[in-house]
């Protein structure tokens, strides 16, 4: 008897060239909202991250460091890239390193197993590579300088040209299967733009490509040619499967996990690594008889001056030096919340501050407070027993179902922005209904006693929904909630509750003993939340070119 599949999801292994900037915060945050969410549809989940640690880019970056590729990368990763996953409050589940032995060998056993089906054979290259993006360029995929250089167009720098005899990958056997499997399943690539991209790119034709590199040495030696290394695309791409056991001796824990996990639910990636994870990873794949991801979802840039951000042209922005100021939880509301996911962004702190401030702290923060604060004063701390219910109380039960359904429906298909403003309103309408129903006027006349304690039941049951949907944006912050609304002794603990039953008036029960406590999102004045060291704020797109 099998269990049933786990929600698999998978951010990129980041190259460890240098340090994270908030646009690999950015996915993994993504990645992290959805797999909460999904754990608090009671699913079992599995998220990994990771890094890329093999290739061209990195060796470089560690000699001219001074130290041995090895070394840079364990410093990398235990300085830099494992903190940042506790800066951005990210509850993943594995975190794979492509120098770890578990990785080697499964890369080792399906390079071995395509070779042996057929899909290896040697042959040479010649031709551009852009060691930024470790990519072999085609020629419609470079830029010429008016010198006659060839640029990459990610990264305005010029390619170099390579020769060199290594070991190709038969990419060109899987032109029609991959048509036909995308024709099947047109959902499997998301937002419809990125779908779209892929299968023109696969119509114009599939050249064979380089799986090994024969000039290279930082990286998995290849098992039938010791004179060579695994391209590090061909490397890294495969963590998503040798992270949950592939290449693991059969009838152990680990081929178990395998057998459980794959295929992959949700592949995230930003889109300037969409054809290595729609065109040439699938091939991988079908090659090796494996099944396919059910999505990879191709999301947008964070732009700096109207461009990429990135660790090459060192325009990041640390996650911390945001969270240092806003905390976590507004940071991944913010991201989430204010970019479309699929579509390119920009940060601004001026945008930020604005709506942590109307928002979270106005919105969010004042709502919990004038509640918790109202119980406690007038009821003391003691959830009352709700009277009969007006139309008012009965159209917030109604806006709450709405809401739940609402987020729940759109953070399924990764429209985060779209799930958080479902609970956004719910929150508004919550403000409104306090601001009518005006329960510090209640209070002032005994006779109203019954409807007071009918309007402070409301709110917090209200919250107490709030908190169950926002928890998988906002875990620190809702969590707080949770324990001030005297929630966990009758309903448990918040990561249990289940998002789909949240709009299911009345859960929270009369006798539950609240507590005031800090402001959720303290208030941040407005000159104190940019950092002193200066920060690009991208609000106008559009650099001078260059
Ligand atoms: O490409 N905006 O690693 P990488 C949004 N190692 N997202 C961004 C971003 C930005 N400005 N900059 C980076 C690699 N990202 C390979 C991947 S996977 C088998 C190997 C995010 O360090 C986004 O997810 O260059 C992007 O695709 C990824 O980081 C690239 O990270
Ligand atoms: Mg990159």
């Amino acid at each position: 008897m099998s269990a049933p599949k786990v929600f698999y999801a998978t951010t990129p292994v980041y190259y460890v060239n240098d340090a994270p900037h908030i646009g690999h915060a950015y996915t993994t945050t993504a990645g992290d909202v959805l797999t909460r969410w999904h754990r608090q549809r009671g699913e079992k989940v599995w998220f990994l991250t990771g890094t890329d640690e093999h290739g061209s880019k990195v060796e470089r970056t560690a000699i001219a460091n001074g130290v041995t590729p090895a070394e840079w990368c364990a410093d990398l990763v235990e300085n830099a890239w494992l903190p940042v996953l506790k800066t951005i409050d990210a509850a993943n589940d594995d975190f794979i390193r492509t120098t770890s032995g578990r990785h080697r060998q499964g890369v080792q056993r399906f390079w071995t197993k395509l070779k042996e089906n057929g899909f290896v054979e040697a042959a040479t290259y010649e031709g551009p590579y852009c060691v930024d993006c470790e990519e072999f360029k085609l020629p419609g995929d470079v830029l010429t300088a008016d010198d006659g250089t060839l640029l990459c167009p990610i990264h305005d720098r010029p390619v170099e040209m390579l020769k060199e005899d290594n070991w190709f990958f038969r990419l060109s056997a899987f032109q029609d299967a991959l048509l036909d499997h995308y024709e099947r399943h047109p959902h499997a690539v998301q937002p419809q733009s990125a779908y779209n991209e892929v299968v023109s790119f696969i119509k114009g034709g599939l050249s064979d490509i380089s799986m090994s590199r024969s000039s290279v040495s930082w990286g998995v030696p290849l098992p039938w040619d010791s004179e060579q290394v695994v391209y590090v695309w061909f490397d890294a791409l495969l963590n998503y499967i040798t992270a949950i056991g592939y290449g693991a001796n059969t009838n152990t824990p680990e081929s178990e996990r395998f057998a459980a996990t794959w295929p992959a639910d949700v592949q995230l990636v930003g889109k300037d690594i969409l054809r290595f994870h729609a065109v040439f990873w699938p091939a991988m794949l079908m090659a090796a008889e494996l099944e396919l991801p059910r999505l990879v979802f191709a999301h947008g840039w964070l732009l700096v001056g109207g461009e990429k951000m990135s660790k090459t042209k060192l325009t990041g922005i640390a996650p911390s030096q945001i969270i240092d100021t806003f905390g976590s939880d507004a940071f991944r509301y913010y991201f989430l919340r204010a970019i479309n996911f699929g579509a390119d962004g920009s940060f601004s702190w001026e945008d930020m501050h604005a709506r942590y401030t109307s928002e979270l702290a106005n919105g969010l923060g004042n709502l919990a407070s004038r509640a918790t604060a109202m119980v406690v004063r007038y009821c003391d701390a003691v959830l009352p027993e709700p009277g009969p219910y007006a139309n008012a109380d009965r159209a917030l039960q109604d806006a709450m179902i709405a809401a739940a359904e609402g987020a729940d429906a759109a953070m399924v298909r990764l429209d985060f922005s779209a799930g958080i403003a479902a609970v956004r309103s719910f929150v508004e309408a919550v403000n409104l209904y306090v601001t009518e129903q005006e329960p510090w006027q209640l209070a002032k006349d005994p006779s109203q006693r019954q409807r007071l304690d009918t309007v402070l039941y409301t709110v917090c049951e209200a919250l107490r929904a709030i908190a169950v949907l926002y928890n998988p944006v906002m875990p620190k912050s809702m969590s707080a909630l949770w324990g001030r609304l005297g929630a966990v002794p009758h309903l448990g603990e918040i990561g249990d509750q289940d998002v789909r039953h949240a709009g299911q008036w009345g859960q929270l029960p009369p006798g539950a003993v609240l507590s005031r406590g800090d402001a959720l999102f303290p208030r941040i004045e407005a000159e104190k939340s940019e950092p002193a060291e200066s920060v690009p704020t991208p609000t106008n797109s559009g650099s001078g070119g260059n």
